[in-house]
């Protein structure tokens, strides 16, 4: 089956061919096109994300048919983005795929955007398949999920404020580094000292047991406040950029590393897939895979191609629901999504 994905919910406009079936699937083509008018604003700006995917989406999908040597015929099934994300946004990409799965008379099928990222791993690495721990970093969202197979995921722990993504952002933009945050604040975090900055490890704490509703649970606000009044606190905040950026980085990876290993030791899995923008951080991709291989047990990190929003994780997890006759488009958007309970 070729699957067509298409992905607008944020700041990237982006369609894939996808061909293959439930359980195995190869990309054919695969187009991304990031907005950079927010660059311009520090953030996305939801009313011009809609209106650049509503002028980029029609020629993207194009560029991926050509990409994929595919005419739309040959297309199977139409996958595109429900939710979550910005509601002008997804709008563009949902009216879009519901105008061709008419006129092609294919099928259209809802996916939802973080289980689509858990899949979008597997289309670069075979063995990021189930049982695994999953890992979703994102700008929106931070989740970690135990993935006994796929269609079934328990959510272990979730941000309790700010996702992961976000406060690299907020950040990035606080140490004047400019956005997105992330390869920013990574850039700079290189030539930091690590014993500078001494931030807070939130919501970790030794004696945290199995059970305790923060066990798993992240929360990224009150860093945050420490690094703001850490730069506050400065003689020369310019001179501790870096130092500061790598402070609260080693803050971030700490965290994420020891819940996980919470989670590779509490479900008894031996693989950990990570997805989102954030796994391009090649410090936490570095530091988890150091100790996951001390427990046995191995990561899966998407290339960067395909850790950033892209339409083949949509077009793979739109495979995955193909046989999903009548699943309805809005019940893909919630969280939690089909398949998804709370653990
Ligand atoms: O998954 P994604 O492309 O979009 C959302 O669904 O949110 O993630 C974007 C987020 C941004 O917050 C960005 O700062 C972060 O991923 N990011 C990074 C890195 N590259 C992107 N965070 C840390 N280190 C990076 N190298
Ligand atoms: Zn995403």
């Amino acid at each position: 089956m070729n699957a067509l994905g298409i992905e607008t919910s944020c700041d990237e406009t982006s369609a894939a061919v996808v061909a293959g079936d439930a359980a195995l699937a190869r990309t054919l083509s695969c187009v991304i096109l990031s907005q950079d008018v927010h660059k311009v604003y520090k953030g996305v700006v939801p009313e011009l994300a809609s209106r650049a995917h509503l002028t980029a989406l029609a020629p993207v999908v194009d560029r991926a048919l050509e990409g994929a040597g595919l005419a739309l015929d040959d297309l199977d099934l139409i996958a595109v983005t429900e939710g979550p994300g910005l509601i002008g946004a997804l709008l563009v990409g949902v009216s879009y795929a519901k105008g061709l799965a008419l006129a092609t008379g294919r099928p259209l099928v809802g996916v939802h955007h973080l289980e689509a990222h858990l899949f979008g791993t597997a289309l670069d690495d075979a063995a990021a398949v189930p049982p695994f721990i999953g890992l979703i970093v994102s700008g929106g969202h931070s989740l970690l999920l135990d993935v006994p197979a796929w269609g079934h995921y328990r959510l272990l722990g979730a941000t309790r404020d700010d996702a992961v993504g976000e406060a690299f952002d907020k950040v990035g933009s606080l140490l004047g580094l400019g956005y997105p945050g992330g390869p920013v604040v990574e850039r700079a975090a290189l030539d930091g000292d690590p014993v500078r900055f001494r931030f807070p490890r939130p919501m970790l704490n030794a004696r945290q047991k199995p059970g305790d509703a923060d066990y798993f649970d992240l929360s990224m606000s009150g860093l945050k406040t420490a690094v703001i009044h850490a730069v506050r606190a400065a003689a020369d905040p310019a001179a501790d950029t870096a130092h500061l950026a790598r402070g609260f980085q080693d803050a971030v990876i700490e965290v994420l590393v020891t819940k996980t290993l919470r989670a590779v030791e509490a479900c008894g899995r031996t693989r950990v897939v990570l997805g989102g923008g954030v796994a391009c951080n090649r410090a936490l991709r570095a530091a988890m895979a150091a100790a996951l291989e001390a427990r046995g047990a191995t990561l899966h990190a998407p290339s960067p191609r395909l850790s950033t929003d892209n339409g083949a994780m949509i077009a793979r997890a739109g495979l995955f629901h193909a046989g999903e006759a009548g699943r309805s488009l809005d019940a893909a958007a919630r969280l939690p999504f089909p398949g998804l309970v709370r653990a």
